[in-house]
């Protein structure tokens, strides 16, 4: 490995670097060179792209593809492949059954899962938890949450499509570790990094998507429910839907 590969790997928090045995991971297990669209020029200056993934981008997406879930905590918790590293109290992996029937995936920590390094322990947890309650599911039990993002985005703004990328390879392994039943999109930034399209959640919801194989559910975030009551309605009927998917029910019909 030349001097700046190790250098770059160290500063993700990537190390011990391992050295390649045996055949390189398959295209299914690494990343493929995602497109990294990016907004404009960053508060430091830098601009960040457009580019395509890197040499280094893959190797370290091809890392990633092979950690434990105590490499990824580690990886997570040192890793500064963006710039929302620079103002983290923590990373948060994410939370919950290691064999889930339902992988929710939301969009990034806030203040206080910045603080309790817990995904969805906010104001929007709360209703994720009571919505989770009323599907007869509960946190941890047949259920994992996680979010795009493991970094608090400055001023809980959206993260950026580059921030969102360069996280991508962890929520790709936490999702090949898990292999749930089903996962469930939580608001759009969730929905548009796992199809890798642009996604409106009014057309997208109430259709199953797939991801990797997985049937995959797109429906408001508990966030935005807070603010728009009327739509608690239509979550409501997501939830069922969740509930008939996971019960084996055929969605179109409601029976099996
Ligand atoms: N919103 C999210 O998308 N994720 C969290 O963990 C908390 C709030």
């Amino acid at each position: 490995m030349n001097p700046r590969r190790g250098a770059i790997l160290r500063e993700m928090g990537l190390t011990p670097v391992w050295r390649r045995r045996g055949p390189a991971p398959s295209a299914g297990d690494a990343d493929p060179p995602r497109r990294i669209e990016t907004g404009p020029t960053d508060a430091r200056g830098v601009d960040a792209g457009p580019a395509m993934a890197t040499g280094e981008e893959m190797d370290r997406a091809a890392l990633i593809a092979r950690m434990d879930w105590q490499q990824l905590r580690d990886g997570v918790s040192g890793c500064r492949a963006c710039r929302l590293c620079e103002r983290r109290k923590q990373a948060v992996l994410g939370v919950g059954d290691l064999e889930p029937q339902v992988l929710f995936v939301g969009e990034g920590p806030g203040a206080e899962e910045d603080e309790r390094g817990e995904p969805f322990v906010g104001q929007a947890g709360k209703l994720l938890d009571a919505m989770l309650g009323s599907i007869g599911l509960a946190r941890g039990k047949g259920v994992y949450i996680a979010n795009t993002v493991k970094c608090r985005p400055p001023e809980n703004r959206t993260p950026q499509a580059d921030e969102m990328a360069a996280c991508f390879p962890f929520l790709r392994r936490q999702i090949a570790l898990l292999r749930p039943k089903l996962m469930v999109a939580l608001g759009r930034p969730a929905a548009q990094a796992l199809l890798d399209t642009e996604v409106k959640i009014g057309a997208a919801r109430g259709r199953e998507f797939a991801y990797d194989g997985i049937p995959l559910l797109v429906t408001y975030h508990p966030a935005y429910l807070l603010r728009n009551l009327p739509d608690k309605a239509r979550a409501w009927e997501d939830l069922c839907l969740i509930r008939r998917l996971l019960a084996g029910d055929d969605p179109a019909t409601g029976a099996d």
